[in-house]
């Protein structure tokens, strides 16, 4: 297993906040309550599975059905649409800007979930597998997820994956331009993701491929809830700078891993003064 080193900069991340104005809600004399949101796990540790057990047949079969899963997802309709969606001229104009240099993009992957456990995950997994093997700019895959046995860990290094031994928190620096897969993702992740990489030029080096953005400044719930709001404030300050293509799940054997995810490009320009005002 792989640890990033790039993520072990956690001093940089108070660095960031600073620049940026933090415009805080204004004071109410009326006391209102709030449920408490647990507080989440922001360290970043180092990590090992909690299920050390396995065995070569254990390992077999899930490899078998990680091929089935790739060999479905590969002939369906869904597939062949979501292809065509990254090579429309409004899609591909913004894949090409970051894919264009000499360097292959590396995919992070946060969040897939159980892949022995839940088809869905396995199909997310499949996805990320095929756009490797399908588009030529992709480079190396590295995913984390605090749930991974060591069984799902061996068998996504079999499938070209290097596993993360950090949990990062979602807190990748996108020095380099990066492909983050974070497939129905909590949003305080995406909301690590953005606030780690708040500055205009390590926004326009990610393209994100999870929830979409729009549907999460549409949730209505979240306006009497500061906070909510408040763990969602990068998602939502970065809402008029994104570009979002909602991906198409065409049949109901793709709607439950696809459903409600988006592809999201972010453009800030330099003197851009991004603010988080809630
Ligand atoms: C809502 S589940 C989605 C699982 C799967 N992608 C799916 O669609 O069924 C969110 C996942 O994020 C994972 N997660 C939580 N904290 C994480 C972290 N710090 N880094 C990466 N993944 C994390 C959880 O373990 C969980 O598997």
């Amino acid at each position: 297993m792989a640890a990033s080193a790039e993520t072990l900069i956690s001093d940089q991340h108070k660095l960031i906040e600073d620049e940026w104005t933090v415009v805080l809600p204004r004071r109410n004399n009326q006391k209102r309550k709030f449920p408490k949101l647990k507080p989440a796990i922001q360290q970043q540790t180092h990590w090992t599975p909690a299920d050390l057990e396995t065995t070569p047949e254990r390992e077999l079969q899930l490899i078998q059905k990680m091929q089935n899963s790739i060999e479905k997802l590969e002939n369906s309709r869904f597939f062949s649409v979501f292809l065509d969606q990254i090579q429309t001229s409004e899609a591909s104009n913004h894949f090409d800007n970051l894919t264009g240099s000499e360097h292959k993009l590396k995919m992070v992957i946060y969040g897939i979930g159980s892949i022995e456990s839940f088809e869905s995950p396995r199909l997310q997994l499949s996805l990320a597998i095929l756009m490797k093997r399908k588009l030529d700019w992709i480079g190396d895959m590295e995913v984390f997820d605090p749930v991974i046995s060591l069984t799902e860990s061996k068998v996504m290094e079999h499938l070209g994956c290097s596993v993360l031994s950090v949990n990062e928190q979602g807190r990748r620096q996108a020095v380099n331009p990066i492909l983050f897969f974070m497939p129905h993702c909590e949003a305080e992740l995406y909301d690590n993701l953005l606030k780690t990489n708040w500055r205009y030029d390590n926004l326009n080096k990610i393209i994100l491929f999870g929830n979409s953005f729009e549907k999460y400044e549409q949730h209505g719930s979240m306006l009497g809830n500061p906070a909510l709001l408040d763990s969602r404030k990068h998602i939502l300050a970065i809402q008029p700078f994104t570009k979002e293509f909602e991906i198409c799940t065409v049949s109901d054997d793709y709607y439950r891993a696809f459903q409600g995810s988006s592809w999201h490009f972010f453009s800030v320009q330099p003197d851009t003064n991004l603010q988080l005002a809630f």
